[in-house]
């Protein structure tokens, strides 16, 4: 298989970099600039990308590499950051800019070039720089330029050797995939043969081979990520697998019921599923809890006792699958430069509670979009693949201050309507327009306040909870803004949330943004 590698200085859009060329059907993995050059050789690799970085490469110890990097005879692309560390490295200059260009900006470029083979001769990209090549490397000639940057992209055809200023990898550069796709199936010669059914294909029998005969224990959440690698493991080695489903009562309506309709005995999977109904168990433990912190730390440690004791019921099994996926890879500091964002519970450290002898990731490297795309390929419902995104601790950090069974069900009823009426008005905007509305929340669900209020209701006084609606758009969850639900569907959930939910006589919209407010409320 075709493969590019996204060389890491330390930029914020390297995901995105990759995820561009995955989705011009070609495999490519993230690795730091420390990777050493017996290892780039030893990947086999149709093309590098150097991506962008935070620094200035003539600043001294900022990130550089060898020059024998570009001898090889792999096409190399740099972009920003990587294009001036190239002509660098190569003989040329960068000096800081007299005018930095940031945002959109007109592009001219000279589409005889094969990078630009296909693309507008003027057109917008997405500038991001302080530093400029001033000048170039022996042999490289510039193909694009700005107002203010006489280097906006550059090559040396001969040694395929490609850079661009600015970021393609953006969608604030509309033609920027196109250029992507010039340089990784164009210029690189890659096939564009990477794609779910062939992924699936391969990962079914590399299932198999590292597998053999063992048994596997997998818990299942319910999530996108543990149900598309149960159903993967699952077409691969069947009853040799065992999925444990935790409920801890925690779930939105109907979840669990959902989730064991799938993958239960009467689902679409032939594995051994194991269904705890441990609801009773998490209420108790968390009742009168009014911390945010600790009831994470409940629902967390009650959720590892749980499974620790399905899994002993089991006995000792030879691997351990977990639904680890490629951005928990790169997070976790072990794909690429980027520093760590968060120490993701499924990489790095193993679970000392289960007794296996290895740990299989069938998903490591698939970023989430291409996760969805391989679980619809095996046959797991569209509902399941495409869920919105759903804490581990549950509606316990929906439902602010203690949690008791009432406080669920009336979270479970409201929001179940919120999701109801927004998925309708989103259906109904599609089949008028033809389009998706462009307030489509990435995430939205309900939680209960703990404030009660006085209300009316019929002729009776009400001292009821108020339910907060909360619907976000946002691409990676660290920066949010409320989505614009129109002012008619919430009118209908509020209504309906009213009339059908006992014990709620108020209903507010959260326009908080990210920061200063998370996503959840707790
Ligand atoms: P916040 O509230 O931090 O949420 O803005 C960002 C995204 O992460 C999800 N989230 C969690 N996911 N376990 C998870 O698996 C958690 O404890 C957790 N807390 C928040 C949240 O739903 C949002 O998508």
């Amino acid at each position: 298989m075709d493969k590019i590698l996204v060389l890491d200085f330390g930029g914020q859009y390297n995901q995105l970099v990759a995820r561009r060329v995955r989705e011009c059907n070609v495999y490519c993995e993230i690795a730091s600039y420390r990777t050493d050059l017996e290892t780039i050789k030893a990947m086999n690799l149709k093309g590098i990308i150097l991506t962008g970085g935070p620094n200035s490469c003539y600043a001294p110890g900022a990130p550089t590499y060898r020059k024998e990097l570009f001898e090889l005879g792999i096409p190399v692309l740099g972009l920003c950051y990587g294009a001036q560390l190239m002509n660098q490295v190569l003989g040329g200059k960068v000096e800081r800019a007299t005018v930095q260009e940031y945002g959109r900006t007109e592009v001219a470029v000279n589409t005889a070039s094969p990078l630009f083979d296909g693309v507008s001769e003027q057109t917008v990209c997405w500038m991001s720089h302080f530093d400029y090549i001033s000048r170039m490397a022996p042999d490289f000639v510039s193909i694009g330029k700005t107002k203010d940057c006489p280097v906006a992209a550059c090559e040396c055809a001969e040694r395929k050797l490609y850079g661009i200023q600015f970021h393609p990898e953006v969608l604030h550069t509309p033609e920027g995939t196109k250029m992507i796709y010039n340089f990784v199936r164009g210029i690189c010669g890659c096939d564009g043969s990477w794609k779910m059914d062939a992924f699936v294909e391969t990962a079914i029998r590399e299932i198999r081979e590292k597998v053999g005969n063992g048994r596997v224990l997998l818990g299942l959440s319910g999530g996108v990520d543990s149900s598309v690698a149960a159903g993967l493991l699952a077409r691969a080695i069947g009853k040799q697998l065992t999925c444990v489903f935790v409920d801890h009562g925690l779930l939105r309506k109907n979840e669990g019921d959902e989730v064991e309709a799938v993958f239960g005995e009467n689902g679409i999977f032939d594995l051994n599923f194991v269904r705890v109904n441990a609801q009773h168990r998490f209420y108790v433990k968390l009742a009168g809890v009014t911390d945010p912190e600790t009831k994470r730390k409940i629902i967390g440690e009650e959720f590892i006792r749980v499974f620790e004791e399905e899994a002993n019921k089991i006995g000792e099994v030879d691997f351990l699958a977990q639904g680890t996926i490629y951005p928990d890879v790169v997070e976790s500091g072990l794909g690429g430069e980027s520093a760590v964002i968060k120490s993701h519970h499924n990489v790095g450290g193993l679970p000392s509670y289960v007794k296996f002898k290895e740990i299989v990731e069938p998903l490591r490297y698939l970023f989430k979009d291409e996760v969805r795309k391989a679980g619809l390929e095996l046959g797991i419902p569209e509902k399941l693949v495409m869920r919105q995104p759903f804490p581990g601790p549950g509606l316990g950090i929906r439902i602010i201050g203690d949690i008791t069974e009432d406080k669920i069900r009336i979270v479970q009823d409201a929001d179940y309507i919120f999701r109801e009426e927004v998925g309708k008005a989103l259906d109904e905007y599609k089949k008028v327009t033809g389009e998706v509305a462009s307030w489509k929340p990435d995430q939205y669900y309900a939680a209960l306040t703990n404030v009660r209020s006085v209300g009316v209701m019929g002729d009776e006084r009400t001292y009821d909870y108020a339910v907060a609606l909360r619907a976000v758009r946002t691409t990676d969850f660290m920066t949010a803004d409320s989505a614009h639900i129109p002012y008619e569907v919430l009118d209908i959930v509020m209504n309906r949330i009213i009339k059908e939910v006992r014990g709620v006589n108020r209903v507010f919209y959260d326009l908080t943004s990210k920061p200063p407010g998370t996503i959840e409320f707790e």
